[in-house]
C-alpha cells in the first residue's frame, strides 16, 4: 500500500494553504509593499509578501504534513526521503505585476512524488480566480471541467510566452518571438507562468512555451494544462523543463514545437 495519501486528499490540503496565502498577499499589496529587492538582476524583483507568504506556506504544510519536503521559489528545499511527498511552491509568480499592482500574480502549489506531479492548485491572488487538478481527475476551475482549446492550425493560434531576467537570455527570446509572431494569431505575455498555463487549461490562450521556467512556474499550471486535454512537454521528447516548456493542443504541440526546434527556442544564454 503506498505511504502517500491519494492526489485528492493532497489537493484537499493544498486548496486551504494556497488560499490563506493569496489572502497574505493581497492583504500585503493592499498595506504597502515593502522591501523590495532584487535577484538574479536588476529586474527581478522579490518582496517582503514572496518571503511571508511563503514562510506562511511552508508552517502550514509542516505543521499538518511534517515529514513531507517543500521546494518553494525563494527559500529553496526542505527535503524530503524517496517516496515522500515534495510540495512545490511560487508564493506570487508574477512578482513584477504584484509591484505595479497589475491585477495577475499568483500563488501556486503542487504536490509531487518521485517526480510525478499529483495535485495542484493556481489562484490568482488579485480576482480569487483558482485552477486545480488532479493526476487522473481533470482539471477544474469553479465547479466547472476544463478542456483545453480543440484549434488544429497553428496561424489560428494565440500563443502565450514569456521571458526570463537575463538581457542575453531576453535578447535570444525576442529574435524567436519576432520570427513566430508572424506564424501565429497573436502573442500574448501575462507575466505569470502559471497562469499562462490554467489558461491554455481553459481555452483562454491556444498554446503556450517558455524556456527558462522553473518547477514552482510550472508544476501545478502545467498539471492543469495536462489535465484539460493539452499535450505539455519540452523538445525532442525532454520533460518539461528549464530548456522549454510548450503545452498546446494536441494537434498544435507537433507544429509548434518543429518550429521551436527550428527557431532554436532552447538556445541562447
Ligand atoms: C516569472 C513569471 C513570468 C515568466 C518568468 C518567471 P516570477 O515568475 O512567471 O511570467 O516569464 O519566466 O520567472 O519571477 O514572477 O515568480
Ligand atoms: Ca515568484
Amino acid at each position: 500500500m503506498s505511504e502517500f495519501p491519494a492526489a485528492d486528499e493532497l489537493l484537499s490540503i493544498a486548496i486551504p494553504v494556497a488560499r490563506e496565502a493569496a489572502a497574505t498577499a493581497r492583504r500585503m499589496r493592499a498595506e504597502a509593499i515593502t522591501d523590495v529587492q532584487t535577484k538574479s538582476t536588476r529586474t527581478d524583483v522579490v518582496t517582503a509578501a514572496d518571503r511571508a507568504v511563503e514562510r506562511q506556506v511552508v508552517v502550514a504544510l509542516r505543521t499538518i504534513r511534517p515529514y513531507d519536503g517543500v521546494l518553494g521559489e525563494e527559500y529553496g528545499e526542505y527535503t524530503a526521503g524517496p517516496g515522500a511527498v515534495r510540495w512545490i511552491l511560487d508564493p506570487i509568480d508574477g512578482t513584477v505585476n504584484y509591484l505595479y499592482g497589475l491585477p495577475a500574480y499568483a500563488v501556486s502549489l503542487a504536490a509531487e512524488v518521485d517526480g510525478v506531479v499529483l495535485a495542484g492548485v493556481v489562484i490568482n491572488a488579485a480576482t480569487g480566480d483558482e485552477w486545480t487538478a488532479t493526476r487522473g481527475g481533470g482539471a477544474w476551475r469553479g465547479g466547472r471541467r476544463l478542456r483545453c482549446s480543440n484549434r488544429t492550425d497553428l496561424s489560428q493560434v494565440l500563443l502565450g510566452t514569456g521571458f526570463g531576467y537575463d538581457a542575453k537570455r531576453r535578447a535570444h527570446q525576442g529574435a524567436v518571438l519576432a520570427q513566430l509572431i508572424t506564424r501565429v494569431r497573436d502573442i500574448r505575455r501575462i507575466g505569470v507562468a502559471s497562469l499562462d498555463l490554467c489558461s491554455v487549461g481553459e481555452g483562454l490562450l491556444d498554446a503556450y512555451y517558455e524556456k527558462g521556467l522553473n518547477p514552482w512556474d510550472h508544476a501545478a499550471g502545467g498539471l492543469v494544462a495536462a489535465e484539460a486535454g493539452a499535450v505539455v512537454g519540452g523538445l525532442e521528447g525532454a520533460p518539461p523543463g528549464l530548456d522549454m516548456v510548450v503545452a498546446a493542443p494536441p494537434a498544435i504541440f507537433g507544429p509548434l514545437h518543429d518550429a521551436l526546434v527550428e527557431l532554436d527556442a532552447a538556445g541562447g544564454a
